[in-house]
């Protein structure tokens, strides 16, 4: 199949300079809105994408959990391969892709691990099952066959009963700390909005950029 003929025009919307928030965290939460009330399956899924210390990048989905001026939160498991990476290299991106609004935004800045009673807090609102997941799950190391997680998973319900099930020690959030943003809106003809944000010691500077 050819697939170099699939395209579209993006006709949605566009993006006026005088319109953008002065805070890029103001300007997040007016698309975020626009997005949670348009039909989008995940709209707190991003793509994580984190570099080891060789320089090798690799990327995968997270839910955003909350966030404010202070950064983005997401919860994984500590052992995972992501949570190595941004062990050796606390520089991350985050991506949104809003297809439905023609819309994509990019976050850099750096994570960092919020506090245990933060992660627990979180944890303990998640469903029991989710919870006993995150115990049984070796996340991002080899595993020899689904049927052995699933026995793990058994065994762990099992062993917890009624009881509460505690936060794991290799399990939590962490918050990546933005120092660069850029909103993009498609438009017709490929000539398409971008707007780059970047800290200054007098707030944000807002650039447009070339699409
Ligand atoms: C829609 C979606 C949401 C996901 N949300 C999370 C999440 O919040 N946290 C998480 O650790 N993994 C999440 N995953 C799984 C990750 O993409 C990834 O497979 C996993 O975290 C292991 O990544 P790593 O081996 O690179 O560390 C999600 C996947 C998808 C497709």
């Amino acid at each position: 199949m050819d697939i170099s003929n699939f395209r579209r025009e993006y006709l949605k919307g566009g993006l006026k300079r005088e319109h953008l928030a002065a805070d890029p965290v103001d300007q997040f939460t007016d698309w975020f809105e626009q997005a949670r009330k348009t039909d989008i399956a995940d709209p707190t899924a991003m793509i994580l994408a984190t570099v080891d210390s060789t320089g090798r990048p690799s990327q995968r989905t997270v839910l955003l959990k909350y966030y404010d001026s202070g950064g983005y939160v997401f919860f994984t498991n500590y052992e995972s391969r992501k949570a190595k990476e941004i062990a050796e290299n606390p520089k991350v991106s985050l991506l949104f892709v809003w297809l439905e609004l023609e819309r994509q935004i990019m976050i850099n800045g750096q994570a960092r691990k919020i506090s245990t009673a933060e992660s627990a807090k979180y944890f303990m609102s998640r469903p029991k099952e989710s919870q006993v997941a995150a115990w049984v799950s070796s996340q991002s190391h080899k595993l020899s066959s689904r049927q052995m997680l699933m026995q793990k998973f058994a065994e762990m319900k099992k062993k917890i009963g009624e009881g509460q099930v505690p936060l794991p020690s290799f399990w939590g959030g962490y918050k990546v700390v933005p120092d660069e943003y850029e909103f993009w809106q498609g438009r017709k003809n490929r000539l398409h909005d971008r707007f780059h944000y970047l800290p200054t010691s007098d707030g944000w500077q807002i650039e447009r950029l070339a699409p």
